[in-house]
């Protein structure tokens, strides 16, 4: 028996036993596709954008700094457009516990859509930080189709790539979350429900340096397993590591191999790796004739705007980083020492909780 094999045991048995699992998902598990992730220090996104200028990585997603300079993230979007990625094996093993009736959820930070178009049905998905399925105006919230954007974001000659509202002019962007915006009501929603009832957390490709995020490990119950296959040991996992931690520091799809493997799915991996590969190519030659039918088409019928609105209803805690969320729990403490300036502080605080 490998290493690995025995690290997993636990893990292989949790799932034998009936637990369903619930996921935690980062940019991670999608870098075997080709999709950078964001702060590894030499292949990272934030590690390789001296192009851009920005006064910090970070500002790229940043929606006080999309308004001043949106630029810079239309000229990263175009490259991190879905559409032309395959999912990784890490995501064919999702659809696998779907079909095994083991799959409870999928939380993920990812914006590249990859968990569906590996098969996960929508109602498992909690896509935490938004996608490219939608886009609107940041100042009036009329919705553009998805068409209309990426023919706006291609046609360099206007507007140097960056689509505008045909209302009010005002910039348009996908319902990705920056930092600085509210996550979707989905994830607070569902997590209510979902924190008393995980049975397995499977985290995975994740830093866990993003907030409100990063904290759903902690809030699973003590007795549940926790398991993190990731490069590197983050987060909860190195501050209050539990007894019944697994802790896998591996490729993301060396341990989805291994437990494919160990718990005897292989053939329906191989078959459902074809189906998706079958699919993807059928797709993509269905979109290239769409492209060349569009390049003929009159510009009235391409200047046609999508008036759908969208149904997400956004709350009041933001994304924030780590830093952010750093500087938010230092305030916190000298709040709790200083009983004198109580009141005041506690005033401050609740201007800064998430
Ligand atoms: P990060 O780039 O912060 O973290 C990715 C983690 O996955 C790191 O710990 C890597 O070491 C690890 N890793 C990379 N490839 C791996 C592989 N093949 N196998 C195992 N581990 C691997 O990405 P996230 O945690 O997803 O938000 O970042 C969180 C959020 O920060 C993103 O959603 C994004 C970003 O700012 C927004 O843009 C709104």
């Amino acid at each position: 028996m490998s290493s690995l094999e025995k690290q997993i045991a636990p893990v292989v048995k949790a799932i034998k036993d009936g637990r369903k699992a619930t996921f935690f998902l980062g940019a991670g598990v999608s870098t075997s596709c080709g999709i950078p992730d964001f702060r590894s220090p030499k292949t990272g996104l934030y590690a390789n954008l001296k192009r851009l200028n920005l006064p910090y990585p970070e500002a790229v997603f940043d929606i006080d700094y999309f308004k001043e300079d949106p630029k810079a993230f239309y000229t990263l979007c175009e490259e991190l457009y879905p559409g032309k990625f395959l999912p990784s094996k890490f995501h064919h093993m999702l659809k696998l516990f779907q079909d095994k009736k083991l799959l409870h959820r999928v939380y993920t930070q990812n914006i590249d859509t990859l968990e569906g178009i590996a098969g996960v049905h929508d109602e498992y998905v909690v896509a935490a930080h938004g996608s490219f399925a939608s886009n609107h105006c940041i100042e009036c919230s009329e919705a553009m189709s998805t068409t209309k954007l990426k023919q706006l974001m291609t046609d360099k000659d206007t507007n140097e790539g960056i689509p505008k509202c045909a209302s009010c002019d005002g910039l348009v962007k996908p319902d990705i979350v920056f930092f600085g915006e509210a996550l979707p009501s989905r994830f607070f929603d569902l997590w209510d429900e979902d924190a008393e009832n995980v049975e397995l957390a499977i985290v995975a490709g994740t830093s866990l340096s993003v907030y409100p995020f990063a904290s759903l490990p902690l809030e699973v119950g003590k007795s549940v397993p926790r398991v993190l296959v990731n490069n590197e040991i983050v987060g909860d996992f190195t501050t209050n590591k539990r007894k019944n931690d697994v802790i896998l520091k591996h490729d993301c799809d060396t341990v989805a191999s291994a437990l494919i493997k160990a718990l005897g799915w292989e053939d329906d991996f191989d078959a459902q790796v074809k189906e998706i590969e079958q699919r993807f190519e059928k797709n993509s030659k269905v979109l290239e004739k769409a492209d060349d039918s569009k390049a003929s088409e009159s510009s009235d019928t391409a200047k046609k705007i999508d008036q759908q609105q969208s149904e997400e209803e956004l709350l009041s805690r933001d994304l924030v980083s780590e830093a952010e969320k750093a500087q938010q729990q230092e305030q916190l403490s000298a709040a709790e020492e200083s009983e004198k300036l109580a009141d005041k502080i506690e005033k401050q605080m609740e201007g800064l909780r998430l």
